[in-house]
Protein backbone atom coordinates (compact mmCIF):
# COMPACT_ATOMS: atom_id res chain seq x y z
CA UNK A 1 0.00 0.00 0.00
CA UNK A 2 2.85 2.66 0.55
CA UNK A 3 3.69 2.12 -3.25
CA UNK A 4 0.30 3.41 -4.06
CA UNK A 5 -0.25 6.98 -3.70
CA UNK A 6 -2.49 9.20 -5.65
CA UNK A 7 -5.86 11.75 -5.02
CA UNK A 8 -8.47 8.58 -6.49
CA UNK A 9 -6.09 5.80 -4.21
CA UNK A 10 -7.25 5.87 0.03
CA UNK A 11 -4.20 6.99 0.63
CA UNK A 12 -1.50 5.19 3.49
CA UNK A 13 -1.02 6.58 6.34
CA UNK A 14 1.54 4.12 8.63
CA UNK A 15 1.17 0.72 9.77
CA UNK A 16 1.72 -0.56 13.78
CA UNK A 17 1.99 -4.13 15.29
CA UNK A 18 1.22 -4.94 18.95
CA UNK A 19 1.29 -8.73 20.05
CA UNK A 20 -2.02 -9.52 18.75
CA UNK A 21 -3.24 -6.94 16.24
CA UNK A 22 -1.91 -5.30 12.85
CA UNK A 23 -3.21 -2.06 12.68
CA UNK A 24 -3.69 0.01 8.97
CA UNK A 25 -4.23 3.87 9.44
CA UNK A 26 -5.42 5.11 6.25
CA UNK A 27 -6.46 8.66 5.43
CA UNK A 28 -10.15 8.85 6.62
CA UNK A 29 -13.24 9.13 3.79
CA UNK A 30 -16.27 11.20 5.86
CA UNK A 31 -18.30 10.59 2.66
CA UNK A 32 -18.82 6.90 3.32
CA UNK A 33 -18.36 4.52 0.39
CA UNK A 34 -19.88 4.45 -3.42
CA UNK A 35 -22.43 1.71 -1.80
CA UNK A 36 -24.48 4.00 0.74
CA UNK A 37 -24.10 7.08 -1.79
CA UNK A 38 -25.75 4.79 -4.40
CA UNK A 39 -28.45 3.48 -1.76
CA UNK A 40 -29.51 6.79 -0.31
CA UNK A 41 -29.96 8.57 -4.37
CA UNK A 42 -32.38 5.26 -4.48
CA UNK A 43 -32.34 5.75 -8.67
CA UNK A 44 -29.86 5.60 -11.05
CA UNK A 45 -26.55 8.80 -11.54
CA UNK A 46 -27.29 10.95 -14.02
CA UNK A 47 -24.67 9.52 -16.92
CA UNK A 48 -22.40 12.92 -16.69
CA UNK A 49 -21.96 12.00 -12.70
CA UNK A 50 -21.33 8.59 -13.47
CA UNK A 51 -18.86 9.37 -16.04
CA UNK A 52 -17.20 11.67 -13.39
CA UNK A 53 -17.03 8.78 -10.63
CA UNK A 54 -15.52 6.45 -13.44
CA UNK A 55 -12.92 8.32 -14.72
CA UNK A 56 -11.50 8.91 -11.15
CA UNK A 57 -11.50 5.43 -10.62
CA UNK A 58 -9.77 4.52 -14.00
CA UNK A 59 -7.55 7.61 -12.10
CA UNK A 60 -6.75 5.34 -9.84
CA UNK A 61 -6.58 1.92 -11.55
CA UNK A 62 -3.79 3.76 -13.76
CA UNK A 63 -1.86 3.43 -10.59
CA UNK A 64 -2.16 0.19 -9.44
CA UNK A 65 -1.86 -0.81 -13.15
CA UNK A 66 1.75 1.16 -12.97
CA UNK A 67 2.54 -0.58 -9.44
CA UNK A 68 2.14 -4.04 -11.15
CA UNK A 69 -0.97 -4.47 -9.32
CA UNK A 70 -4.47 -6.35 -9.35
CA UNK A 71 -7.12 -5.39 -6.97
CA UNK A 72 -9.51 -8.18 -7.59
CA UNK A 73 -12.55 -7.14 -5.36
CA UNK A 74 -13.73 -3.59 -7.17
CA UNK A 75 -17.00 -3.08 -6.08
CA UNK A 76 -18.96 0.02 -4.88
CA UNK A 77 -17.94 -0.96 -0.99
CA UNK A 78 -14.70 -0.49 -2.20
CA UNK A 79 -14.72 2.97 -3.82
CA UNK A 80 -14.73 5.71 -0.44
CA UNK A 81 -15.65 9.34 -0.73
CA UNK A 82 -13.84 12.01 0.46
CA UNK A 83 -14.97 15.91 -0.58
CA UNK A 84 -15.53 15.33 -4.27
CA UNK A 85 -12.77 12.95 -4.97
CA UNK A 86 -13.23 9.08 -5.14
CA UNK A 87 -11.00 6.18 -4.24
CA UNK A 88 -10.27 3.03 -4.46
CA UNK A 89 -9.85 1.16 -1.19
CA UNK A 90 -9.36 -2.62 0.59
CA UNK A 91 -6.52 -3.90 -1.15
CA UNK A 92 -6.95 -6.92 1.00
CA UNK A 93 -7.02 -9.23 -2.01
CA UNK A 94 -4.75 -7.11 -3.98
CA UNK A 95 -1.72 -8.92 -5.17
CA UNK A 96 1.24 -8.08 -7.46
CA UNK A 97 2.29 -9.55 -11.33
CA UNK A 98 5.29 -9.45 -13.29
CA UNK A 99 3.36 -7.67 -16.35
CA UNK A 100 0.12 -6.41 -16.03
CA UNK A 101 -1.85 -7.22 -19.13
CA UNK A 102 -0.69 -11.25 -18.61
CA UNK A 103 0.23 -12.46 -16.07
CA UNK A 104 -2.39 -15.45 -15.19
CA UNK A 105 -3.22 -16.03 -11.82
CA UNK A 106 -6.02 -18.74 -10.77
CA UNK A 107 -6.67 -18.27 -6.67
CA UNK A 108 -10.24 -17.59 -6.32
CA UNK A 109 -10.85 -14.00 -4.87
CA UNK A 110 -13.15 -11.09 -4.83
CA UNK A 111 -16.75 -11.42 -4.51
CA UNK A 112 -19.29 -13.16 -6.42
CA UNK A 113 -21.16 -10.61 -8.04
CA UNK A 114 -18.64 -8.62 -9.43
CA UNK A 115 -16.28 -11.37 -9.95
CA UNK A 116 -14.88 -12.29 -14.04
CA UNK A 117 -16.38 -15.11 -15.64
CA UNK A 118 -12.83 -16.48 -15.39
CA UNK A 119 -12.75 -15.72 -12.04
CA UNK A 120 -16.20 -17.57 -10.64
CA UNK A 121 -15.22 -20.67 -13.12
CA UNK A 122 -11.91 -20.70 -11.66
CA UNK A 123 -10.24 -20.57 -15.31
CA UNK A 124 -6.92 -18.09 -15.61
CA UNK A 125 -6.90 -14.55 -15.43
CA UNK A 126 -5.49 -11.48 -16.00
CA UNK A 127 -5.94 -7.37 -14.91
CA UNK A 128 -8.32 -7.81 -17.12
CA UNK A 129 -10.68 -8.99 -14.55
CA UNK A 130 -10.80 -5.76 -13.01
CA UNK A 131 -12.07 -3.97 -16.09
CA UNK A 132 -14.64 -6.15 -15.87
CA UNK A 133 -15.39 -4.99 -12.34
CA UNK A 134 -15.22 -1.65 -13.68
CA UNK A 135 -17.70 -1.96 -15.99
CA UNK A 136 -19.99 -3.53 -13.73
CA UNK A 137 -19.84 -0.58 -11.56
CA UNK A 138 -20.09 2.13 -14.32
CA UNK A 139 -23.27 -0.16 -15.47
CA UNK A 140 -25.08 -0.03 -11.63
CA UNK A 141 -24.47 3.74 -11.42
CA UNK A 142 -26.45 4.25 -15.13
CA UNK A 143 -29.07 2.19 -14.03
CA UNK A 144 -29.47 1.43 -10.69
CA UNK A 145 -29.15 -2.17 -11.31
CA UNK A 146 -26.50 -4.93 -12.03
CA UNK A 147 -26.93 -6.88 -15.65
CA UNK A 148 -26.70 -10.24 -14.16
CA UNK A 149 -28.75 -10.29 -10.76
CA UNK A 150 -28.21 -13.64 -9.47
CA UNK A 151 -28.70 -15.48 -6.02
CA UNK A 152 -25.86 -18.48 -6.21
CA UNK A 153 -22.53 -18.63 -8.07
CA UNK A 154 -24.04 -21.46 -10.83
CA UNK A 155 -26.89 -19.01 -11.47
CA UNK A 156 -24.12 -16.42 -12.18
CA UNK A 157 -22.58 -18.06 -14.41
CA UNK A 158 -24.93 -19.29 -16.57
CA UNK A 159 -26.32 -15.72 -17.08
CA UNK A 160 -23.25 -14.07 -17.98
CA UNK A 161 -22.93 -17.42 -20.52
CA UNK A 162 -25.99 -17.34 -21.81
CA UNK A 163 -28.09 -14.02 -21.76
CA UNK A 164 -26.69 -11.24 -24.14
CA UNK A 165 -25.91 -7.88 -22.13
CA UNK A 166 -29.15 -5.96 -22.25
CA UNK A 167 -29.72 -1.85 -21.86
CA UNK A 168 -33.06 -1.47 -19.75
CA UNK A 169 -35.12 0.85 -22.15
CA UNK A 170 -36.43 3.11 -19.66
CA UNK A 171 -33.72 4.97 -18.92
CA UNK A 172 -31.42 6.54 -21.65
CA UNK A 173 -27.67 6.49 -21.72
CA UNK A 174 -25.39 7.44 -24.39
CA UNK A 175 -24.43 4.72 -27.29
CA UNK A 176 -20.43 5.86 -26.49
CA UNK A 177 -21.59 4.78 -22.55
CA UNK A 178 -23.41 1.50 -23.83
CA UNK A 179 -19.96 0.50 -26.06
CA UNK A 180 -17.86 1.12 -23.32
CA UNK A 181 -19.85 -1.37 -20.88
CA UNK A 182 -19.64 -4.11 -23.86
CA UNK A 183 -16.33 -3.23 -23.85
CA UNK A 184 -15.69 -4.05 -20.64
CA UNK A 185 -18.45 -6.80 -20.17
CA UNK A 186 -17.10 -9.22 -22.80
CA UNK A 187 -17.12 -12.86 -21.15
CA UNK A 188 -13.93 -13.08 -23.51
CA UNK A 189 -10.82 -11.57 -22.26
CA UNK A 190 -9.20 -11.78 -25.13
CA UNK A 191 -12.05 -9.18 -26.55
CA UNK A 192 -11.97 -7.55 -23.56
CA UNK A 193 -10.92 -3.67 -23.26
CA UNK A 194 -7.26 -3.62 -21.99
CA UNK A 195 -5.76 -1.48 -19.72
CA UNK A 196 -4.43 1.50 -22.08
CA UNK A 197 -7.18 1.36 -23.76
CA UNK A 198 -9.30 1.36 -21.16
CA UNK A 199 -7.02 4.62 -19.48
CA UNK A 200 -7.33 6.05 -22.97
CA UNK A 201 -11.32 5.23 -23.25
CA UNK A 202 -13.52 8.52 -25.84
CA UNK A 203 -15.78 8.11 -22.82
CA UNK A 204 -13.99 9.88 -20.55
CA UNK A 205 -13.74 13.09 -22.56
CA UNK A 206 -17.53 13.41 -22.85
CA UNK A 207 -17.95 16.79 -20.69
CA UNK A 208 -21.29 17.11 -19.09
CA UNK A 209 -24.22 19.19 -20.00
CA UNK A 210 -24.91 22.79 -19.40
CA UNK A 211 -27.96 23.84 -17.26
CA UNK A 212 -30.42 25.24 -19.94
CA UNK A 213 -32.20 27.15 -17.07
CA UNK A 214 -29.69 29.22 -16.28
CA UNK A 215 -26.82 30.20 -18.78
CA UNK A 216 -24.43 32.01 -16.54
CA UNK A 217 -24.39 29.04 -14.30
CA UNK A 218 -24.62 26.85 -16.86
CA UNK A 219 -21.48 28.53 -18.24
CA UNK A 220 -19.86 28.13 -14.85
CA UNK A 221 -20.27 24.84 -14.63
CA UNK A 222 -19.01 23.83 -17.60
CA UNK A 223 -16.10 25.91 -17.43
CA UNK A 224 -15.38 23.61 -13.79
CA UNK A 225 -15.75 20.62 -15.25
CA UNK A 226 -13.21 21.44 -18.11
CA UNK A 227 -11.18 22.46 -15.40
CA UNK A 228 -11.89 19.34 -13.25
CA UNK A 229 -10.97 17.27 -16.65
CA UNK A 230 -8.07 19.37 -17.58
CA UNK A 231 -6.60 19.00 -13.64
CA UNK A 232 -7.01 14.80 -13.49
CA UNK A 233 -5.35 14.26 -17.13
CA UNK A 234 -2.24 16.62 -15.49
CA UNK A 235 -2.69 14.27 -12.51
CA UNK A 236 -2.59 11.55 -14.52
CA UNK A 237 0.36 12.64 -16.87
CA UNK A 238 2.20 13.02 -13.42
N1 LIG B 1 -10.61 5.13 5.30
C1 LIG B 1 -11.91 4.98 5.44
N2 LIG B 1 -12.73 6.03 5.55
C2 LIG B 1 -14.07 5.85 5.67
N3 LIG B 1 -14.71 4.65 5.66
C3 LIG B 1 -13.95 3.55 5.52
C4 LIG B 1 -12.51 3.65 5.41
N4 LIG B 1 -12.03 2.41 5.28
C5 LIG B 1 -13.09 1.57 5.31
N5 LIG B 1 -14.25 2.25 5.45
C6 LIG B 1 -15.61 1.67 5.54
O1 LIG B 1 -15.54 0.34 6.02
C7 LIG B 1 -15.95 -0.60 5.01
C8 LIG B 1 -15.08 -1.85 5.07
O2 LIG B 1 -13.71 -1.50 4.86
P1 LIG B 1 -12.77 -2.27 3.85
O3 LIG B 1 -11.41 -1.64 3.88
O4 LIG B 1 -13.44 -2.33 2.52
O5 LIG B 1 -12.64 -3.72 4.53
P2 LIG B 1 -13.34 -5.13 4.24
O6 LIG B 1 -12.20 -5.99 3.83
O7 LIG B 1 -13.96 -5.51 5.53
O8 LIG B 1 -14.35 -4.97 3.12
C9 LIG B 1 -15.87 0.17 3.67
O9 LIG B 1 -16.79 -0.36 2.72
C10 LIG B 1 -16.24 1.58 4.12
O10 LIG B 1 -17.65 1.73 4.22
MG1 LIG C 1 -14.28 -3.87 1.40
Amino acid sequence: MKKIVGPNIVNLIGVFWTANNLYIITEYCEGGDLREYMKKLGREMPEHQAVEVLRQIICGFKVLVDSKLIHRDLKPENILIKGSAYKIADFGFARTVESSDNTLLNSMVGTPLYMSPQILKSQPYTVKSDIWSIGLIFYEMVYAKLPYPARSQYELIQKITNSPLQFHFSISISEEAKEFIKQCLQPDERKRLDCQRLINHPILSLSSPEKPSNKVNGFASSVDNKAKLLIQKIQMII
